[in-house]
């Protein structure tokens, strides 16, 4: 996150006339946020890119006021990326190589605290989604791969919306 990304959303606040926002440069590692202080927290691909999880989680868990819900919507593995992939900054940056396997990603929520988690929504990652983003185009030419490769990354790429709760 950057400074210049909190001036273009406040300038869109005051051109929406939104009086009800406020937003905080910070890190998801590391929010700047006191805690127990928020009723839900929401995020949209944002914690794949996270090189440390556990830590967004608990970030999360500490945030929220007790009963507060957490609601949140990104990349998972189902099955573990080549090797290649995984250190390629093109799939990092394609939200791909910074995913864990859906199995890590729900037991970290639970050992952050949260109860209650649950998978609202589950999608494979289309194939036609990778034909047409230019980061999955970059993947796919670099590692020189067959369609036959492409469908397996695929299949193995998730995207999914996951809902947990603070206990009381
Ligand atoms: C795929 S975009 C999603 C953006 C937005 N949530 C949306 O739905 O359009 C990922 C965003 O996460 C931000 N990001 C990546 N790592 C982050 C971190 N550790 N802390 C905060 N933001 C981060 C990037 O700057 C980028 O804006």
């Amino acid at each position: 996150m950057t400074p210049e990304m909190i001036a273009k959303a406040k300038e869109n606040a005051a051109k929406g006339n939104y009086g009800n926002v406020e937003f905080r440069l910070g890190e998801i590692e590391k929010l700047p946020v006191d805690r127990d202080s928020v009723d839900v927290v929401i995020s949209n691909c944002v914690i794949n890119l996270s090189p440390d999880k556990r830590t967004v989680f608990q970030e999360a868990f500490r945030t929220l006021k007790p009963g507060g819900r957490l609601m949140v919507s990104d990349i998972v593995l189902l099955k573990e990326l080549p090797e290649g992939i995984k250190d390629s900054v093109e799939a990092y940056v394609g939200c791909l190589s910074g995913a864990i396997m859906k199995a890590e990603y729900m037991e970290a929520l639970k050992a952050a605290g949260f109860q209650e988690v649950r998978v609202l929504d589950e999608t494979s990652f289309p194939v036609d989604c990778m034909a047409n983003d230019p980061t999955a185009q970059a993947v796919i030419q670099d590692f020189n791969m067959s369609p036959e490769q492409v469908n397996e990354i695929a299949g193995s790429v998730a995207s999914m919306n996951v809902q947990a709760v603070k206990p009381i």
